[in-house]
Order: structure tokens, then sequence, then C-alpha cells
């Protein structure tokens, strides 16, 4: 195979926010436009490997060569996660909500005067821990993605450990930085070993290239 090919692997990518309803009209969101995400998993489809993005409620194309499945919350993510596998790499990149309210009402809630209503949350499923953590059937390969305003690198450093995944791409999302939505990004690679490697900015599409390129070696390496 060569260097860079993702000839003959299968290739799982979550990308966009999740949807979390509030009621029939109203949801709790956030600023991923999926841009990154989808990116990475036409550069996959682009390298050979037969590609399925589970993509959140976004506004740009579907990437060409890859099969989509569309969901909205983060429990549906998960589902539609489960069911792709098994994969040879799985790359997190959707931007998932933490927390879900706790109940999502059946009829819109109205402004009846008495203020404004409680809104409690409840913890959503985490993908990608859930994922790293399979006993049976876990990809070679686990990424996850660092979305920080702050000390990005430490974070990052903590979340491997926590979610048990094998590498992550961290990024910074300040909105001075201009990433959420943007068409460039400037990530930094942490290892399981603590290691990091930093990249130039680049256009997402770049990234995207280059991180499936590293993928594609560590899948080579013995
Ligand atoms: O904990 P945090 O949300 O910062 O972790 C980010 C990484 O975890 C991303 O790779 C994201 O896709 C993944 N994640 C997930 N499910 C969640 C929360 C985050 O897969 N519920």
């Amino acid at each position: 195979k060569a260097p860079g090919s993702l000839a003959g692997r299968r290739v799982l990518v979550t990308s966009g926010p999740t949807h979390e309803p509030i009621d029939p009209v109203r949801y709790l969101a956030n600023r991923s436009s999926g841009r990154q995400g989808h990116a990475i998993a036409a550069a996959a489809a682009a390298a050979g490997a037969a590609v399925t993005l589970v993509s959140g409620p976004v506004s740009i194309p579907d990437p060409v060569g890859v099969s989509v499945v569309r969901v909205e919350t983060a429990r549906e993510m998960l589902a539609a996660v489960e069911a792709a596998l098994p994969a040879d790499l799985a790359v997190f990149a959707a931007a998932v909500a933490d927390f879900r309210p706790a109940e999502a009402r059946a009829a819109k809630i109205k402004k009846d005067g008495s203020g404004p209503p409680p809104l409690a949350l409840t913890e959503n499923p985490d993908i990608l821990a859930t994922v790293a953590g399979l006993t049976a059937g876990r990809p070679r390969l686990v990424v996850g993605f660092a979305a920080e305003t702050d000390t990005v690198i430490d974070y990052a450093r903590a979340k491997i450990a926590r979610k048990g995944c094998d590498l992550i791409v961290a990024n910074d999302v300040s909105p001075e930085g201009g990433v959420m939505g943007g068409a460039s990004n400037t990530v930094h690679l942490v290892a399981r070993d603590g290691s990091v490697e930093t990249w130039p900015t680049l256009d997402k599409d770049e990234v995207a290239r280059r991180l499936v390129a590293h993928f594609a070696r560590t899948l080579c390496a013995p």
C-alpha cells in the first residue's frame, strides 16, 4: 500500500453541531459549521477509503464519494456511529452538545406573563469516549478534536487520557482566531505520549489532506 493511501480501509467521521430540542420549534446548538469534519471525510475518500460521514445539521454540501448519515441530536449521532462500525479509523470532529434539555417539551413554550421557564439540562453521551472505550470492535485509530479558547495543549493532553483516544487534534477557537465557520485552521496534534506537533495555519482542506496522510501512515505502522 502506498504511503498516504487509505485503500481498503473503512473510515468513520463525525462532523457538524448537534441540535438539542427544547420544544418543537427551539433547540440548543453551537457555531460549528462542519467544514473541517466534512473536509476530512472528503480527503479520506480521495485517499481511497470507504467513508461514512455522520453529520449534524449543516448548511454545506455533502462531500463527494462519501456515504452521509444525517442526524440532529447527540443521541442520534451515537446510534448512527454505532451502526456505522466497524471501522479502521474513526475521527470525531463533530461539536457535540455536552448537555441537552432534560425534557423536550411536546408543545411550544409560551410567554404567559409568569416569567422565563426554567431550563434543566442533562448530560449527553460522550460518543468519542464510548467508541474509544469499546473492548470489542474498537477502531485501530480513534481521533478526537479539542476546540478550546485557552491553554489548548494542556487541555488536549488531559482530554486524551480522559477519553481514551489515540490522538487529539487541538485548535484554538477564540473568537479572534475565526476558526468556527472560517476557512483556515491552526492545529496541534497531541499524541498519547504527550508529544505535540504544531502545524502552520492552513486552509481546512489542506489540514484535512495532511491529517489523512498522517492517519494513513499511523495505520501502516506495525
Ligand atoms: O469534551 P469535549 O467536548 O471538549 O471533547 C471534544 C471531542 O469529543 C471531540 O472529538 C468531539 O467530537 C467529541 N465528543 C463526542 N461526544 C460528546 C462530546 C464530545 O464525541 N458528547
